[in-house]
C-alpha cells in the first residue's frame, strides 16, 4: 500500500480518549476562505448526505453553508453535483455499512464523472479502522475529514481539488468551540441549536466520546443570541442539541448549568423547545422545576435507560441502579404528570442473561414509555465493551428484540389513545408526503399528527381535533 504518510494527520482512539484540565478554547475566527476559493463553486452543485444523529444533522447545515459561501447550490440528485459529501455514524455496525455501501456506489458515479470531489466526515472519519479500510479499498474517496475540521472545509476542498492524493485531515482532540460558522438550515419553522459538544461519560458501549471530543459548553450568550435571531425570522420550535445536555455548563467556573440555560431560553419567548439528549445520571430537580414551570418547554423528554437491569446497568458504565432511574422517572412524572417520556434500549449486551433481560421488560412495563428506540448490542472498535465476552447468540439477541419491540408498539398505542377527541396543538410542518390532501406536524407533545387543515397555516402553531389514534400517528381535523 501506498505511504501517505506525509500528506495527511489521521485519527487515534488513543488521543481521542485523553481528557485534560485544559481550559476549552471558544474561537470567533477560526473559519477561513482561502481568497482563489471565493466563488469558486459558482454554477456547481454540491449533494450531502446525512447518516445518524441531530448532532449530524445540524453539521450538515453548517457543511451546506460553507458550501454555499464558496458559490455552490444544493442538489437532490447526486448525479448532478460536483460536490459528493457523506457526513457519516459510527455508533453500530450496521450504520457504517450502510456509508460502506454508498462509497461502493459512489465509485461507479466517479468513473463517468472523474471531476467529482467525493468526500467523508462525521464520526467514521475519526475512526482507525475506517480510515484503513479507505485507505486499502476506496481511492475513488478524495477527502475524509473528522468532526473536529468541519470549519476547514474550504480549505481541505482546495487540497483536493489541486492534488492528486488523497487529502485526510482528522484531529482526535478534546476539541474547541467554533463559533460564526455559516449555516443553511433545512427547516423553515423549527431549528436545532448546539449547546455543547462532545461526551465525558464513556458508556463501555459507546462510540461516541472518541468521536466527539470532550463535553465542552457554548457560551451562553452566543445560544441566547442565536435563540432570539431564529425567534425573530419566525422560527417556531428549538431543539436545544448535546450527546449530554444535562453536563451543560460543567466546564465553566461559575453555577450557570442547564436548568439556568432553560430558563434563559425559555424567556426570549421562542413558542416551542424541546432538548435531546438527557442522561439520566445528571437530570437534576432544578431541570424538572423549570420544565414544569414554563408553557413554552415542551413537555417531552427523551431519557435513555439502555437496560433494567443494575448489573448490566454496571457493565455499561451508565451510573445509575434500575431503582435509581425509576426513582427519576416516577420523580418526573408526579411533577409533569402529562410529560411524554421516550427511551433507548439495547439488547443482548454481553454477557445479558434471560432474567437480566426480564428486568428490562418490567422496567418497560413500569414506565409505560411513549416510545423506545431499540437496538441489538453492536460492538464497537475500541470500546471497553468490545473486549467483553459476548456469548449470547444473535438469534436469542433477535427474539429479545423482537419481545421489546412488541411491547414497545402496544405501549405507544395505548398512550396514543389519550389524545382521541382531544384539542391538541400542533406546528404544522407541511403537507403530508402520502397525501395532498392532508397537513402534517407534531403536538407539544411530540406526537405526529396527520389532518385535515387550511395549507395556508403552514408554519403556524393550530388546534387540531384528534379523531383517530394510531400506533406511530395521530388522525385528526383543524379546528377553524
Ligand atoms: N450498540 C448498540 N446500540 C448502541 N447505542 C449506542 N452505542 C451502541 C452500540 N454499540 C444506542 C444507545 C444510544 C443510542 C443513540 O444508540 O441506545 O442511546
Ligand atoms: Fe452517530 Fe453518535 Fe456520531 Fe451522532 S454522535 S453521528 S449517533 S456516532
Amino acid at each position: 500500500m501506498k505511504d501517505y504518510s506525509k500528506y495527511f494527520t489521521g485519527p487515534s482512539l488513543k488521543d481521542a480518549k485523553h481528557r485534560g484540565k485544559d481550559k476549552v478554547h471558544h474561537i470567533d475566527d477560526a473559519y477561513e476562505v482561502p481568497t482563489d476559493m471565493i466563488g469558486i463553486g459558482k454554477g456547481q452543485k454540491y449533494f450531502i448526505q446525512t447518516y445518524g444523529c441531530q448532532a449530524n444533522e445540524r453539521d450538515s447545515e453548517t457543511l451546506a453553508g460553507i458550501l454555499e459561501t464558496l458559490g455552490y447550490d444544493a442538489t437532490d440528485e447526486i448525479k448532478d453535483a460536483q460536490v459528493v459529501l457523506l457526513n457519516t455514524c459510527a455508533i453500530r455496525e450496521n450504520a457504517e455499512e450502510k456509508v460502506f455501501g454508498k462509497i461502493g456506489y459512489l465509485k461507479k458515479l466517479k468513473r463517468t464523472n472523474p471531476n467529482i470531489i467525493f468526500g467523508i466526515c462525521g464520526c467514521m472519519a475519526q475512526e482507525e479502522v475506517v480510515i484503513k479500510r479507505i485507505l486499502e479499498k476506496h481511492h475513488q474517496v478524495d477527502m475524509i475529514f473528522g468532526t473536529h475540521n468541519i470549519h476547514r472545509l474550504p480549505i481541505l476542498l482546495k487540497q483536493a481539488m489541486l492534488e492528486k492524493e488523497m487529502v485526510l485531515e482528522v484531529w482526535s482532540k478534546e476539541g474547541d468551540v467554533i463559533e460564526n460558522l455559516p449555516s443553511h438550515r433545512v427547516h423553515p419553522y423549527k431549528a436545532w441549536v448546539n449547546i455543547m459538544y462532545g461526551c465525558n461519560k464513556f458508556c463501555t458501549y459507546c462510540i461516541v466520546p472518541y468521536t466527539r471530543g470532550k463535553e465542552r459548553s457554548r457560551l451562553s450568550k452566543e445560544i441566547l443570541e442565536e435563540v432570539v435571531s431564529l425567534k425573530n425570522e419566525g422560527y417556531q420550535e428549538i431543539t436545544l442539541l448535546g450527546q449530554n445536555v444535562n453536563s451543560y455548563g460543567k466546564d465553566f467556573d461559575n453555577n450557570y448549568n442547564f436548568a439556568s440555560l432553560l430558563e434563559d431560553v425559555a424567556k426570549t419567548g421562542i413558542p416551542r423547545i424541546r432538548f435531546t439528549t438527557s442522561h439520566p445520571w445528571d437530570f437534576t430537580d432544578d431541570m424538572i422545576d423549570t420544565i414544569a414551570q414554563y408553557g413554552n418547554i415542551m413537555p417531552a423528554i427523551h431519557l435513555p435507560v439502555q437496560s433494567g437491569n443494575s448489573e448490566v446497568l454496571k457493565r455499561m458504565g451508565r451510573r445509575y441502579s434500575r431503582e435509581q432511574y425509576l426513582d427519576l422517572f416516577d420523580r418526573i412524572k408526579k411533577r409533569i404528570p402529562d410529560c411524554t417520556i421516550t427511551t433507548d434500549i439495547i439488547v443482548g449486551f454481553p454477557g445479558e442473561t434471560d432474567e437480566q433481560f426480564e428486568d428490562t421488560l418490567s422496567l418497560y412495563e413500569h414506565c409505560e414509555y411513549d416510545l423506545a428506540y431499540t437496538f441489538i448490542y453492536s460492538p464497537r472498535d475500541g470500546t471497553p465493551a468490545a473486549a467483553m465476552e459476548d456469548d449470547i447468540d444473535i438469534h436469542t439477541k433477535e427474539q429479545r428484540l423482537y419481545r421489546l419491540n412488541d411491547l414497545v408498539n402496544e405501549k405507544a398505542h395505548m398512550q396514543n389513545q389519550k389524545y382521541l377527541h382531544q384539542i391538541v396543538e400542533v406546528l404544522v410542518e407541511g403537507v403530508s408526503k402520502k397525501d395532498d390532501d392532508m397537513l402534517t406536524g407534531y403536538t407539544a407533545h411530540q406526537k405526529l399528527v396527520n389532518f385535515k387543515g387550511n395549507k395556508e397555516h403552514i408554519g403556524r402553531i393550530v388546534p387540531v381535533r384528534i379523531i383517530e389514534a394510531k400506533t406511530w400517528a395521530l388522525k385528526g381535523e383543524e379546528i377553524e
